[in-house]
C-alpha cells in the first residue's frame, strides 16, 4: 500500500467522523485488495462506515477505488448499448432470467454479473445451477462470445472483477456491517461498473421480504446508488419495487427456472413478475436508447414475450454456456422434481391478508434449496410453487402452495410454516402496487 499515512491513521480519521480524500479511498481499496490491511483493519474500517457512514463524494470515491482494484471489461465492437439490471434481493425474485433475454431481443446486449443467494433471498446464479450443464463462471473468451451471439450472458464475476469488493463482503458478512448504505452502495456500483456498462436499472426492494423492509431505508439506498452511479458517470435510474409477498407464483431455484421459461413463453399468470420485469426492462431500453419513451419501449418487450424472441435469446445463453438445446422445448427432460409433491391446503375459507415473505424465504433454505454455510451443497428441486397471492379468496381446499420437499420431514416443516406465514382472515388485504417509486436524476444530475 503506497500511503504516507499508517492504516491507523487513516482508520482514525473514519472513526472519529472526518471525510477520507480520494487518495485515502483509493490506499484503502488497495490495502483490501493485496492483502497490505489486516483482517483486522479491514474489520475496523467497515465497522467505522457502518457508524460513521460516508458524505456522496467519500461514497463514490470509495466506489471508483474498489473497480479499479481489478479488471474493467471493454465491450467496444458491440452494434448496441451494453446494459444490466441489478436487483437488491427477495423472494420469487427471477426478474433477471426473463429481462436479460427481453433486453437482448430488443437490441441491447447484457453481461449481467449476478450472485448467490443470501440469507432469505434466492440468488440467480444457483437458479441457473438447477439447469444441468450451465456454467456460472465461464472463462473470459466464452463470456465475450455469449454476449455477442446470445446478446446475455447471466454469470458470477471473475476473480478479477473489484476483487476489493469480494474480500470486503467476506469481512462485512462476519462483523455485522453488511447493513450499511455507502458499503452496499459501494459494493454493488464496483462491480457494475467494472462490468463496462453503458447503463443500469436498479430494482431496490421494500417491504417484509426485502434487505430493507421500510420503504425510507429503501428509497435511501436508491437515492444512494442512482447518485454514485449517475457520478460515476453511469446512466442510472431506481425503482423501488413491492417485496411484501414472493414476486413470482414460485420459489426454489428450478422451480423458479420454471416460471421463468413460462413468462418467456408469454403464458397468462404472473401479473407481478410481469410488471416488473416490463417496467425494469422499459427504463433499460429508454436508458441505452434503444426506445423514445416508456411506451414505445414496453411494447417492444411486449413483443419480444409474444414472438418468442425473448425465449429464443435465452435458450440461445443457456446453449452457449453449455446448458442442453432443448430446454425450452423439454424443460421436464433437464429440471430435476424433487420427489415428494404435495399442495397444503388452506384450511378455511377466506382471503389472503398478510404472508410472511420472509419466513418464506426462509422455508426454502431450510428445504435445501440455500445454504446454511457457504460452502453447502444445495438442493435445486425443492421449493414451492402455485403460491396464493395478497387478496386472492381461498376455500379450505384451495392449496397455500405445493410443496416440493426432498423427504417428509420437510414436507412437514412446509406445511406448518405455510400455515403461519401465510394469514387468511376477513381481509381487507393491502397488498403493494408491484412497482412503487422511481429515483432517477435530472439535466442538471440532482435526484428527481
Ligand atoms: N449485494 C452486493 O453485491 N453487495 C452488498 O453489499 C449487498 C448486496
Amino acid at each position: 500500500m503506497s500511503t504516507t499515512r499508517l492504516p491507523q491513521d487513516l482508520l482514525r480519521t473514519k472513526r472519529d467522523g472526518a471525510e477520507l480524500s480520494g487518495s485515502d479511498l483509493r490506499n484503502i481499496a488497495d490495502g483490501i485488495a493485496d492483502g497490505t490491511l489486516s483482517e483486522c483493519q479491514v474489520g475496523a474500517f467497515a465497522m467505522a462506515v457502518y457508524l460513521r457512514g460516508m458524505t456522496p463524494r467519500e461514497c463514490a470515491g470509495f466506489t471508483l477505488a474498489m473497480r479499479d482494484t481489478g479488471d474493467v471489461l471493454d465491450w467496444r465492437g458491440l452494434d448496441g448499448p451494453v446494459l444490466d439490471k441489478h436487483s437488491t434481493g427477495g423472494v420469487g425474485d427471477l426478474v433477471s432470467l426473463a429481462l436479460g433475454p427481453a433486453i437482448a431481443a430488443c437490441g441491447g446486449y447484457v453481461p449481467m454479473i449476478s450472485g448467490r443467494g443470501l440469507g432469505h433471498t434466492g440468488g440467480t446464479l444457483d437458479k441457473l445451477e438447477a439447469i444441468p450443464g450451465y456454467n456460472v463462471y465461464p472463462p473470459l473468451g466464452l463470456l465475450r462470445h455469449c454476449v455477442r451471439e446470445a446478446g446475455v450472458a447471466i454469470v458470477g464475476a471473475s476473480e478479477r472483477l473489484a476483487p476489493a469488493d469480494r474480500r470486503l463482503y467476506a469481512v462485512r458478512d462476519v462483523t455485522a456491517t453488511v447493513a450499511s448504505i455507502p458499503l452496499i452502495t459501494a459494493s454493488i456500483l464496483a462491480k457494475k461498473l467494472a462490468a463496462g456498462l453503458d447503463a443500469l436499472v436498479l430494482d431496490v426492494k421494500a417491504g417484509n421480504g426485502a434487505m430493507f423492509a421500510g420503504p425510507d431505508t429503501a428509497r435511501q439506498l436508491a437515492q444512494s446508488l442512482v447518485r454514485v452511479a449517475n457520478e460515476a458517470g453511469l446512466r442510472c435510474v431506481a425503482r423501488l419495487t413491492a417485496m411484501d409477498q414472493p414476486l413470482a407464483d414460485a420459489a426454489g431455484n428450478a422451480l423458479e427456472v420454471l416460471a421463468a421459461l413460462r413468462l418467456l413463453r408469454n403464458e397468462p399468470g404472473q401479473m407481478r413478475l410481469r410488471e416488473v420485469t416490463l417496467t425494469l426492462g422499459a427504463e433499460l431500453l429508454v436508458l441505452g436508447g434503444l426506445a423514445a419513451n416508456e411506451a414505445e419501449a414496453r411494447r417492444r418487450l411486449e413483443d419480444a414475450l409474444a414472438s418468442g424472441a425473448a425465449a429464443e435469446r435465452f435458450a440461445r445463453m443457456v446453449r452457449e454456456l453449455g446448458g442442453p438445446g432443448d430446454l425450452l422445448d423439454a424443460p421436464e427432460r433437464h429440471l430435476a422434481l424433487a420427489p415428494l409433491r404435495a399442495a397444503v391446503p388452506a384450511g378455511q375459507r377466506g382471503l389472503v391478508e398478510a404472508i410472511d415473505t420472509r419466513a418464506l424465504g426462509r422455508l426454502v433454505v431450510a428445504l435445501g434449496g440455500g445454504r446454511t454455510r457457504p460452502d453447502a451443497a444445495i438442493d435445486h428441486r425443492v421449493g414451492l410453487d402455485q403460491l396464493v397471492e395478497l387478496g386472492q379468496p381461498v376455500e379450505p381446499d384451495t392449496p397455500l402452495a405445493v410443496v416440493h420437499a426432498a423427504d417428509a420431514s420437510g414436507f412437514a416443516l412446509a406445511r406448518a410454516t405455510l400455515h403461519t406465514a401465510i394469514r387468511i382472515g376477513e381481509g381487507p388485504a393491502t397488498p403493494l402496487p408491484a412497482c412503487l417509486e422511481r429515483i432517477g436524476v435530472d439535466a442538471a444530475g440532482a435526484l428527481a
